[in-house]
């Protein structure tokens, strides 16, 4: 099938998607306190769509699936989906992005099932503050969970997100730097984005990936920049002086990467998001069920990528609030 591209030119090599709304804590920058109206299970696809799209994508040149939630690990059998799509052939990466706390018990299954990278948001290592971001008193458990993925060599690297807020996340940079060498984990911190559900950002709250770096550079020396990445990747990285360690930096309000974004992202219920920010969306799922053609099915999403918007506009006069919010998109 012919590739993936928009009309600027942008080729389109990363799918997340999204396997539900659902989610176990109720962090302040992204959900409400009492959650939002979850999707009913007939609207959210099955594994079988899932497959049946991500197979379409791969062929149209998809090479990494991410998957995401609200919190994936909280839908049935993951482990099966992963193995399904382990097995798509032109697939590269296949990665998740979790809040960690069902990490324990799934870590096993999930390596065995052929993940390979896992990035484990945590945004505070002092249980008082943690309780108090998440709504939910559970540190020790994502510490568990992160030692637990330890035993799986073959789920690498392990990656940390953090999201950054003005006084909150301050005091706590070096102790994760600290942390993060000590375990071999690569630590990330993301500015905060308009993307929460009650609403609650401000610009005053950003605190950006420049100013971590000084924070960390005033500790430890100019930081080493890491430079044989992708360029579509999300984060700005380094290394220390010494060699030991890796930090990035997630700036899409200081320092939009727009300009080579490379992504596109599947709701739980079937909808296809040519951006985060993204204010319509596609209808993939009334098209799996409605028809068997998966030609129909790539034609639609080929015309919804050539639409892709070309940036976010946060921070200017013509940025509107995406259509959902965090936990509904996956990040
Ligand atoms: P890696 O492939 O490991 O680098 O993962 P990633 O950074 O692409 O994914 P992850 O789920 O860890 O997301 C980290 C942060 O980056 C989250 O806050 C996402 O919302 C944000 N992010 C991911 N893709 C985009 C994007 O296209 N635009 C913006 N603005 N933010 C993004
Ligand atoms: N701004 C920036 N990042 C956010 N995340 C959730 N909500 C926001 C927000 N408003 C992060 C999570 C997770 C990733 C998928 O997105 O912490 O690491
Ligand atoms: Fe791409 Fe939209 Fe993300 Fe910008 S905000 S990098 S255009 S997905």
């Amino acid at each position: 099938m012919e590739l993936l591209v928009d009309s600027y030119g942008r080729r389109i090599k990363s799918m997340r998607i999204s396997i539900t709304d659902k989610c176990n804590f109720r962090c302040t920058y992204c959900m409400p306190a009492e959650g939002l109206p979850w999707l009913r299970k007939a609207e959210i696809l099955s594994y079988e769509e899932i497959l049946r799209i991500a197979r379409v994508a791969v062929k149209m040149g998809v090479e990494q699936i991410r998957l995401t939630g609200g919190e994936p690990l909280v839908r049935r059998d993951l482990p099966d989906l992963v193995h399904q799509l382990h097995t798509i052939d032109g697939l590269r990466s296949l990665s998740l992005t979790t809040n960690g706390i069902l990490l324990k018990q799934q870590a096993k299954a999930l390596a065995d099932g052929g993940l390979t990278r896992i990035n484990v948001s945590l945004d505070s290592l002092i249980r008082e503050k943690f309780a108090k971001l998440t709504r939910r008193d559970q540190i020790e458990r994502v510490l568990e969970g992160l030692a637990e993925l330890e035993k799986y060599p073959s789920i690498h690297p392990i990656k940390i997100n953090a999201v950054a807020i003005r006084d909150y996340s301050e005091d706590e940079v070096l102790d994760f730097v600290r942390f993060a060498r000590h375990k071999a984990y690569v630590m990330r911190w993301i500015e905060f984005m308009p993307l929460d559900a009650d609403q609650i950002w401000r610009k005053e709250d950003i605190l950006t990936g420049g100013e971590i770096k000084t924070i960390i550079e005033a500790a430890y020396g100019p930081l080493v920049p890491i430079t044989t990445g992708d360029p579509s990747e999300t984060a700005r990285r380094y290394t220390f002086s010494d060699g030991i360690g890796e930090v990035g930096f997630i700036n899409p309000v200081s320092e939009p990467f727009c300009a080579n974004c490379d992504r596109i992202r599947l709701t739980a219920d079937g909808q296809l998001r040519t951006c985060l920010f993204a204010t319509e969306e596609t209808d993939l799922r009334a098209i799996l069920r409605s028809s068997d053609d998966d030609e129909v099915l790539a034609a639609t999403i080929r015309q919804a990528v050539w639409h892709k918007e070309l940036k976010h506009y946060i921070g200017d006069k013509r940025f509107k609030r995406a259509n959902r919010s965090m936990s509904m998109i996956g990040g």
